[in-house]
């Protein structure tokens, strides 16, 4: 089975994601990683993510930095917003998503456009979403965990900022797909958000079986 889970940052898409993936026993890939490494690696070179060639040059980045810890800085948050609007950037990252969709057996991918380009023959897709203010304040007390002084209200801008560059682009914005089913996890705790999530799946499963 293949499980779409798309939806704008901190809106809790990643811990839904992995929950599905651990409950249906299915590989699960954070495409976010993708455009967070190619941010990062046009960073560190002293290129610029608005450039379309440094941002391109990047995608050719060494595997390992998938798992580096600077992925998830806001910098690098910053970085893959701006990167992931340019079409060669998305072409180049497009057959490695396209191949993990198509593992025997599925697979569950979080990102942005799963539901309406990566895997629009998905059978479960899920816009997972809450309002920016609970989104920021999740992200807030996450940096403030990691020991970083941050102030809510920068938090809440790059939050709105990010939101409207993932949704205005041109080329695969933010939007959840006429099949996805909306859950809006402003209200709930990861338990409730995770059980809602299977009972969606479980919905579409006997719906694609009728
Ligand atoms: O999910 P995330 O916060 O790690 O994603 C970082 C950025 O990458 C996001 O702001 C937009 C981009 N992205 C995308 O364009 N398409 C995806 N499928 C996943 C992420």
């Amino acid at each position: 089975m293949i499980i779409a889970v798309d939806g704008p940052a901190a809106s809790g898409k990643g811990t839904i994601a992995k929950a599905l993936a651990r409950h249906y026993g299915l590989p699960h890939l954070d495409t976010g990683l993708l455009y967070r490494a190619v941010g990062i690696a046009v960073l560190r070179s002293g290129g610029d993510p608005s450039d379309e060639g440094d941002a391109f040059r990047a995608c050719d980045f060494d595997s390992a930095l998938l798992s580096d810890p600077g992925l998830k800085s806001e910098a690098a948050g910053r970085a893959a917003s701006i990167v992931s609007a340019h079409p060669s950037v998305r072409a180049a990252l497009l057959e490695l998503q396209r191949d993990f969709v198509r593992q025997p057996g599925g697979a569950v991918l979080d990102g942005r456009d799963i539901g309406t380009v990566i895997a629009p023959e998905a059978p479960a897709k899920l816009f997972v979403t809450a309002s920016s203010e609970v989104r920021a304040q999740r992200r807030f007390d996450e940096l403030k965990g990691m020991g970083l002084n941050v102030v809510y209200d920068h938090v809440l801008s790059d939050i709105r900022a990010r939101d409207a560059r993932d949704s205005g682009r041109g080329i695969a914005p933010l939007k959840q797909a006429d099949d996805a089913v909306l859950l809006d996890t402003s209200t709930l705790d990861v338990a409730a958000a995770t059980a809602r999530a299977i009972e969606i799946v479980e919905q579409t499963k006997v719906g694609s079986e009728a």
